[in-house]
């Protein structure tokens, strides 16, 4: 997805944040740089990195692995095992590749197919679910996600404002309506169920912070 030219704010926040040191998260970036790979904005990243820490999950969720740059970053803050899910080929392959050279592979289950499918497949508890996968499904999975989350778990969700098209900061592109839609209705369901503790944050493309309650 292109991104809008980053603000202030971001340029700033970017530029506070420590360079990143992990050899394998930078081989990581300079793929996904070099191939043109989707993958967490930096701040986003520092965000999610921190929430992994202060929650210590012993089982995660994510979908949309891509090439594994977020579920090193997940990995990397905790000792839980994680379960990932990516419907493209060739990333699935490049994340195992990683997963394996960073020695991680042992902690990590990863699903080649889509998340449509496999989502419902699963049972028992996760303590952390991080979702950045198909913005048009984050609602269809909403659900199931619920289900699936332990009390006190934690649903973390990326991409919730699009550019700002979402919350009208930015115009809206007409063949985005779809999406931009969907997020919004998602924000909404997600925001006011009352078995969430939950928060919009502006942090990157926007994420929703959501804590299973008792
Ligand atoms: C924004 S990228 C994920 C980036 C990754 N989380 C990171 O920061 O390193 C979204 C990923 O979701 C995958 N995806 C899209 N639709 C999917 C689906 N229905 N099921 C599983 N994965 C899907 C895409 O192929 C893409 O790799």
């Amino acid at each position: 997805m292109p991104f809008k030219t980053p603000g202030a704010n971001s340029i700033y926040i970017r530029s506070v944040l420590p360079p990143e040191r992990d050899d394998n998260i930078l081989r990581i970036l300079e793929y996904a740089d070099k191939n043109i790979i989707p993958v967490l904005l930096p701040e986003t990243a520092a965000f999610l990195r921190q929430m992994v820490y202060i929650k210590q999950p012993k089982k995660i969720l994510e979908i949309g692995t891509a090439i594994g740059y977020s579920s090193h970053v997940i990995l990397g803050a905790c000792k839980g095992h994680l379960y990932t899910i990516e419907a493209e080929e060739s990333s699935y392959k490049k994340a195992n590749e990683f997963f394996e050279a960073s020695g991680y592979k042992d902690r990590v289950t990863a699903y080649l197919g889509d998340a449509n499918e496999i989502i419902p497949l699963f049972s028992g508890e996760f303590d952390f679910i991080f979702m950045d996968g198909p913005k048009t499904r984050y609602i269809q999975y909403l659900p199931y996600l619920k289900r699936m989350l332990a009390i006190d778990g934690i649903l973390l969700c990326d991409n919730v404002l699009f550019n700002g098209m979402v919350s009208g900061e930015t115009e809206m592109i007409k063949k985005k309506a779809t999406i931009v839609n969907a997020l919004d209705i998602f924000i909404r369901a997600v925001s006011q169920d009352d078995d969430f503790m939950t928060s919009v944050l502006p942090v990157g493309d926007g994420v929703s912070l959501s804590i299973r309650r008792h």
